[in-house]
């Protein structure tokens, strides 16, 4: 008979026994056995055969998961044992105050071994089994009793619904979180934002709000993941005396544990724990507070007992938190470089991430609106590892009575000039160009900025003075600045020597390299990379100049969008004007020596660089990389090839190792270099 179209119920118990041994090898140990495809196969052959036997249906069966709606709500259960919760150390002081409070109370001199674990940012469970089949699942509640949310709960792959083994324990209480994966929350929110639905704040809001489901279906659609953290209560059974074996043992009978968590010794083994981790916080797939520190002799544990309602062997030492709250004091609205007016919340300094917050971009028109947020709100600022400090939610509930809309101004808030809103774009811009005093001062910051022409000495300030005081008022009269001496000494902090080293700074910059000097022209969309891919296809300015928008699109990267912004960029007369004023002053550059882009060593790489060298800065390294064809990105992910990482390299060398991308260090790049020739 064809396994097809075996319909036996032996047939149906090695169907689901395969299934579930699938599940466990995808979902519990990462490390899937068969192709999607197979395990939708065997899926589709055990729903035909429970079709026809409907009596035969097995609770452990996998398309048992999502079932019917609760009839009454979540009911009220009781834990067998209080679930508890934890003390917190925030600094190493108080780690060695723990430490040493434990041998007190034990009266030991000997180091102790603690089991140090990621504190994962989700809800707590309790997950009841009963000769190993899962009979009940409760949320934390207020420790005492909390809701009975099995019918959700069983819709999480990383649950079993039945222990892999053969002699299970009489009764099993299982304690653990339930959080959602970043990638799955990001998508979720993409998915809700497309459909104009409201958006969760963080991927622990969205996991809480996903177990609150009436309906069963829902929850099953929500990326969540079930992690074991620790055995609350066990009858029939004989507990393996140290907490780490016990969590070994429930990863072999079907529960996901945390790979990160690890036996150390003492407290300088807990501290060196919370390095390594701090380090790995942001390249991890899902999100955590801290960490926790737990004795792991059971016996010990047992010994030190709880006080209150936290264990006194364990403890959480917090990282710093990346949510805070605070108030809006004002929103300005800023003008950059190419017009665009940018709304910024002003608010009360606030420490989130590891800084203190002052600023927090609104983006746009539509991200006002989307937050609905207005002057003098209270709203929650998250501000993840390098990432720029986002407003993430308002809270309505303290709105004061003085609150105010936000008004987006008619005209420019710098020059007064009309603003425009290009339909389906969310930007609203300043239409003055260069007229604006803000558009002139961001495009002349751009233009001398290292990466385009390297005006040593130009900075910030000065170039504010100087389009103030009107002595420059297109990029061509920083070269003619050797004529305003006296007018240069005239102003803030500018003496003879720095007026000296200014102008021998300017006069160096015109000697340039093409890719910079179209870099620097700051058109719209046109960033490092595409003005390198650019100048790489075009052999000279006039003939990137004359090229329509066709021809634009062949470059490699450049879509349609980008072609347009150049093509216009060249057809103003008064852009045409500045290039010319430019190269009469005599900004020059050589022409390049390979203009054949495929025939780069490295075309089609992608590289990151990290970390500090010592004989090189990562921008050399970059260029250097850049002129041998690679594509040089800010971020590591699994499109990255090679990752070139210094000393110090942090959270892009723990993501490159998570990622199996390659890395090289600087040794291995100036190999690298070698054997191509860029040195
Ligand atoms: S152990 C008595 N381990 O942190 C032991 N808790 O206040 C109590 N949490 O909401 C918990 N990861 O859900 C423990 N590896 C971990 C944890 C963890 C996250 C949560 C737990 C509770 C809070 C403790």
């Amino acid at each position: 008979m064809s396994q097809q179209s075996d319909f036996s119920r032996e047939h149906m118990l090695a169907l689901i026994e395969k299934l579930n041994d699938y599940s466990y090898a995808y979902h519990v140990k990462d490390d899937p056995v068969v192709p999607d495809a197979v395990y939708d196969r065997e899926y589709r052959a055990l729903q035909a055969i429970e079709a026809a036997h409907p009596d035969w249906i097995e609770v452990d069966s996998p398309t048992q998961r999502v079932g019917e709606k609760p009839d009454n709500g979540f009911a009220n259960v009781t834990h067998t044992v209080p679930m508890l919760s934890l003390d917190n150390a925030f600094d190493d002081e108080s780690l060695n105050d723990f430490d040493q409070r434990i041998k007190k109370l034990l009266g030991k001199e000997d180091t102790i071994t603690y089991c140090c674990e990621p504190k994962l940012d989700g809800l707590a469970i309790s997950l009841r089994y009963e000769k190993g089949s899962l009979v009940r699942g409760v949320t934390r509640g207020d420790g005492l009793s909390g809701e009975d949310i099995t019918s959700n709960i069983k819709t999480i792959h990383t649950v079993p619904m039945k222990l892999r083994t053969v002699s299970p324990p009489d009764v099993l209480e299982v304690r653990g979180e339930i959080y959602m994966p970043k990638e799955g929350f990001e998508k979720l929110n993409r998915q809700a934002a497309e459909q104009g639905e409201k958006t969760f704040v963080n991927p622990r809001n969205a996991a809480a709000g996903s177990l609150r489901q009436l309906d069963p279906k829902i929850t099953a659609a929500r990326p969540l993941v079930m992690c074991a953290y620790s055995i609350g209560y066990v009858e029939g059974w004989q507990q393996p005396s140290s907490h780490y074996e016990g969590l070994l043992q429930l990863n072999e009978w079907g529960f996901r544990t945390n790979d990160l968590m690890q036996k150390v010794e003492g407290a300088e083994g807990c501290i060196d724990y919370y390095e390594m981790l701090s380090n790995k916080r942001e390249a991890l797939s899902y999100d955590i507070d801290g960490i926790v520190y737990k004795v792991d002799t059971i016996a010990l544990q047992n010994q030190l007992g709880f006080i209150a309602r936290a264990p006194r062997w364990a403890i959480a030492r917090k990282f710093p938190a990346q949510e805070e709250m605070t108030q809006v004091l004002e929103i300005d609205f800023q003008v950059g470089r190419t017009g665009a007016i940018t709304p910024v919340a002003r608010l009360e300094p606030v420490f989130v991430g590891g800084v203190t917050v002052s600023n927090a971009t609104l983006h746009n028109k539509d991200e006002i609106a989307r937050l609905g947020v207005q002057v003098k709100d209270f709203v929650v600022i998250r501000r993840a590892g390098d990432v720029i400090p986002q407003v993430v939610q308002v809270i309505k509930d303290k709105r004061p009575d003085n609150a105010t809309p936000v008004v987006f101004p008619a005209v420019c808030p710098v020059c007064g000039s009309d603003v425009e809103q290009v339909e389906g774009e969310a930007v609203v811009r300043c239409t003055g160009g260069l007229v604006c005093g803000a558009q002139l001062k961001e495009s002349l910051k751009h233009f001398v900025s290292r990466k385009a022409m390297d005006i040593d000495g130009l900075g910030d300030k000065l170039i504010e003075q100087l389009v103030d005081q009107s002595l420059v008022k297109t990029p061509v009269d920083i070269f003619c600045l050797s004529e305003k001496r006296d007018e240069l000494l005239a102003m803030e902090r500018m003496g003879q020597k720095s007026v000296d080293n200014l102008l021998a700074s300017i006069e160096a910059a015109k000697q340039t390299q093409f890719n910079r000097f179209l870099y620097a022209l700051g058109i719209r969309e046109v960033g490092e990379a595409t003005a390198r891919a650019l100048t790489n296809y075009f052999k000279d300015l006039d003939s990137l100049m004359a090229a329509d928008t066709e021809t634009l699109v062949e470059v490699e990267d450049v879509g349609p969008i980008v072609a347009q912004h150049v093509h216009i960029f060249f057809e103003q007369a008064a852009n045409r004007a500045t290039i010319a004023g430019l190269l009469d002053a005599g900004v020059v550059w050589q022409k390049q020596k390979s203009l054949d882009a495929d025939a780069l060593p490295l075309n089609g790489k992608t590289y990151v660089v990290t970390g500090t060298l010592s004989q090189f800065s990562r921008d050399q390294v970059k260029d250097k990389l850049q002129s041998l064809g690679a594509k040089v990105s800010g971020s590591v992910s699994a499109k990255t090839d090679c990752l070139v990482a210094g000393e110090k390299a942090g959270s892009k060398l723990a993501k490159a190792q998570a990622l199996n991308v390659a890395v090289i260090d600087e040794a291995g790049v100036i190999a690298l270099f070698e054997e191509h020739g860029a040195n």
